[in-house]
């Protein structure tokens, strides 16, 4: 190859390389564009190309560039994020370092919010001021009780906390400051406070029964319990074994590094609008199916089973293609997913108060015969979050539509988190993909008559 047909790229902007190649050529990636039998050096870093560097592979001087071709985004990382760590492989989930196991163990709600949010495990007097920050700002105005009340009797309570999680930017007009951290910063205790007492509120509208305002004595997933569950009684007390699946359940669902609803956040928050608009987006994402509603169907699916004896015919139905095993497989995870261990145990602390859900019994028996079964074994099909969650919301009496709003509870401090890194990340711009156009070109108007 001659030396002219060569062209080595900088890396566009990259920090990390000064905009320079590596140096030894070895962390870089040769390419030769066929087309034209021209070959290019681009960067390698952190085991990436930078997409914007193939725009340089041109045909020639009027072509627009190599763009890469990526529906879903299957391939493509769209941000640094030191946020949440995720190795699917090997069944490994991190919060900023941190294992999810350790987490769900020893943490609270609250710390991990701390945590995700600041970077960092917060200091005794730094989790008393968080702590007490999140309880006194759980209150909402009078108003959204207002608003909340012109939804239909039977509204769904996920279309509810969108809409009220919408609304509150209207509450906090000057939240649009984004660029000011103190702005950020109480913007981000309002979301975390508030999230609960929306979907309470949502749950109680549903169920036709006066709203209940929060108890701020109450650990942050008792005060949940209070607004779902306090009827006559003067003071309601969680059951603390309740209150702390909860917890967990909440610490599982935090974050999950750029899923469908955090891009969602993300993207919408390039645009900078307040973050409760972003968030709002967030939920909207969640509120589809193949996202917060897995642990629904896996609950369906149980029921549909009914009895024990019936479980050879079901898996028998799944391996020959008839249906899906619900709440197995995951598009990351290749192996258990750390998450689906750890609720497996909360299930035990729940039934152990509320009673066995003989539905738990067929769910076992299930799990252990398909983690046994070549089918499952080859695909590498484990059981992942969804697979008990939906188990524990139904023993907590919640009904399958406040499964995603519970969801929604726990992921607004990834999402917060999240949104605040990518405010923060200079190479961050609006985001805007390219796209394959496939329609027609320069047609000629034509009056609605001669069609
Ligand atoms: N039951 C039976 N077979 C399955 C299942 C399942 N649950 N999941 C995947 N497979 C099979 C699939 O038929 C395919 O087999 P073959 O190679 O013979 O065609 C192979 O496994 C690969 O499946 P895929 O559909 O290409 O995998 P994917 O990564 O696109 O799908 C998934 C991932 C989660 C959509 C899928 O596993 C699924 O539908 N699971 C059930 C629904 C579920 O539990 N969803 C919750 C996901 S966790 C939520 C979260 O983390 O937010």
């Amino acid at each position: 190859m001659s030396k002219e047909n060569k062209t080595t790229i900088s890396a566009v902007g990259s920090p990390e390389t000064n905009g320079a190649p590596g140096a030894s050529g070895e962390d870089t990636l040769t390419v030769t564009d066929n087309r034209t039998g021209r070959s290019y050096e681009i960067p390698i870093v952190d085991g990436t190309v930078r997409a914007l560097d193939l725009r340089a592979i041109r045909v020639d001087e009027d072509d627009f560039g190599l763009m890469t071709y990526d529906p879903a985004f299957m391939n493509t990382a769209a941000c640094r994020s030191s946020v949440t760590y995720l190795d699917g492989t090997n069944g490994v989930l991190e919060y900023r370092g941190y294992p999810i196991e350790q987490l769900a163990e020893k943490s609270s709600y609250l710390e991990v919010a701390y945590l995700l949010v600041h970077g960092e495990l917060p200091t005794t007097s730094q989790l008393a001021d968080w702590q007490h920050q999140i309880t006194i700002h759980t209150f909402v105005h009078e108003n959204i009780k207002e608003f909340l009340g012109g939804f239909r009797h039977d509204a769904h309570p996920m279309g509810m906390l969108l809409s009220a999680t919408a609304a509150l930017s209207t509450f906090y007009p000057e939240a649009n400051d984004i660029d000011d951290p103190e702005c950020r910063h109480i913007q981000t205790i309002r979301l975390i406070s508030k999230m609960p007492t929306l979907a309470a509120f949502a749950y109680r509208h549903a169920q036709g029964q006066p709203y209940v305002y929060p108890d701020n004595d109450l650990a942050y997933s008792g005060n949940f319990l209070n607004m779902m569950y306090k009827m006559t009684e003067l003071k309601y007390e969680p059951d603390p074994r309740l209150e702390r699946a909860l917890d967990v359940l909440f610490i599982l669902h935090a974050d999950h590094e750029q899923n469908c609803s955090t891009s969602a956040v993300r993207s919408i928050g390039s645009a900078k609008p307040d973050p409760y608009s972003a968030v709002a987006g967030g939920i909207a994402a969640l509120y589809g199916p193949l996202h917060g509603g897995a642990n629904e169907a896996v609950l369906r699916m149980l029921r549909r089973i009914k009895h024990r004896d019936n479980i050879p015919d079901f898996v028998k139905g799944v391996k020959d293609g008839k249906q899906r095993l619900m709440g197995f497989g995951h598009r990351v995870y290749k192996n258990y997913d750390p998450r689906a261990r750890i609720i497996k145990k909360a299930a035990d602390d729940v039934f152990e108060v509320v009673g066995r859900n003989p539905l738990l019994d067929i769910a076992l028996e299930l799990e252990q015969i398909a983690l046994e079964d070549e089918y499952f074994i080859d695909r590498k099909l484990y059981p992942n979050v969804d697979f008990y969650s939906g188990l524990i919301y139904e023993a907590l009496g919640l009904p399958v539509a406040m499964f995603p709003v519970m969801f929604a509870i726990g992921r607004t401090s990834g999402w917060i988190a999240q949104w605040r890194e990518m405010v923060e990340d200079a190479e961050q711009k609006i985001s805007r993909p390219r796209q394959i156009y496939t329609g027609e070109r320069s047609r000629d108007y034509v009056p609605i008559d001669q069609r």
